[in-house]
């Protein structure tokens, strides 16, 4: 699997089955960790594996932000003794987390291709984790990586915020090209585009016949549902693919409760709102044409 398929695949789990991970799989992902770059190249990385049951359970218990059931567990730690030695402040307390980052990243992305599920988890309460992991006083506890098997029902992902990107400055807003997504879908040609549409433009028919006698609640999910069936065809789009994501985790959630459905239904029409605020976006305006000459 190519890196860029790996990332657009890597979504964080919560949920795990209770199947351990097999040894030559931990050897991958901790020579993945290792293989991530190290400010001034000084070993002051740590990586300790975890998958003793018991220790796994304290693990849990001594880290409140630990809210996966994984079986495993990679913390990843700094001597920060060392880092301060040889890089100074700076390497104790900003270039070894940046390093732990890079670390945890690297596993997350082998995971993938590994076929594992992994979440991040930042210790809240170092104290107690050095404790149950015997760790010493100048070892800091970055990042711990939860590792498992995911479960056939994956947890329902959580919201990319699309990232805020300038260019030659900060504040200059810059919207890269959408470019197709790494082993998404391939897009669908003219002949399916209008095979696809077909079939979505009698649903909807089928629909607004239906809700003139269905119970009222019904009409908002047959619509949210037609729009996940329309992003069927926008893989391509990293926003969509998101909202699409989003859309298909919440629509049934219209059966339970009404109002959390109009509020879900808020924060979506928010997204898409900023969303196209972002996408309408024109080009920087040149100097000239701010400075009254232009205008
Ligand atoms: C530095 C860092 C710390 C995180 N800590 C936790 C955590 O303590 N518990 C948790 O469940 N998720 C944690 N996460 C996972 C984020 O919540 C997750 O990336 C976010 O929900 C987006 O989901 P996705 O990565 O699957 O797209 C952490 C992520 C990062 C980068």
């Amino acid at each position: 699997m190519d890196v860029l398929e790996s990332i657009r695949k890597r979504r964080f789990h919560r949920s795990f089955t209770s199947e351990p991970v097999d040894e030559e799989l931990l050897a991958r992902l901790v020579w993945a960790a290792g293989r991530a770059p190290m400010g001034g190249a000084e070993l002051v990385r740590r990586i300790l594996v975890v998958t003793d049951p018991d220790l796994m359970r304290t693990v849990r218990q001594v880290t409140p932000s630990f809210l996966a059931n994984s079986p495993a567990v990679i913390v990843i730690c700094t001597d920060l003794d060392r880092a301060e030695a040889s890089m100074g402040v700076q390497g104790r307390d900003t270039l070894s987390l940046v390093d732990a980052g890079a670390a945890a990243e690297n596993m997350a992305l082998a995971a993938v291709a590994l076929g594992l599920a992994t979440c991040f988890v930042r210790c809240a309460n170092d104290v107690a984790l050095q404790v149950v992991l015997d760790m010493p006083k100048n070892v800091r506890p970055d990042i711990l990586v939860a590792v498992g098997h995911p479960t056939p029902t994956p947890t329902p992902p959580m919201k990319n915020p699309p990232a805020v990107i300038y260019r030659n400055g900060f504040g200059k807003i810059w919207n890269p090209p959408t470019l197709p997504l790494p082993g998404a879908r391939p897009a669908a040609t003219a002949k399916t585009d209008v095979a696809e549409l077909f079939v979505n433009i009698l649903y909807l028919v089928a629909s607004a016949r239906d809700c003139i006698d269905e119970p009222l609640i019904y009409g908002p999910f047959r619509m949210i549902e037609g729009v996940s069936r329309m992003l069927e065809g926008a893989r391509g789009d990293v926003f969509l693919s998101q909202m699409k994501a989003e859309i298909d985790a919440q629509k049934y959630s219209v059966m339970g409760d009404r109002v959390s459905f109009a509020r879900w239904l808020d924060a979506l029409l928010r997204d898409f709102a900023a969303e196209a605020k972002r996408r309408n976006v024109g080009p920087a305006v040149p100097a000239a044409a701010v400075d009254g000459r232009g205008r």
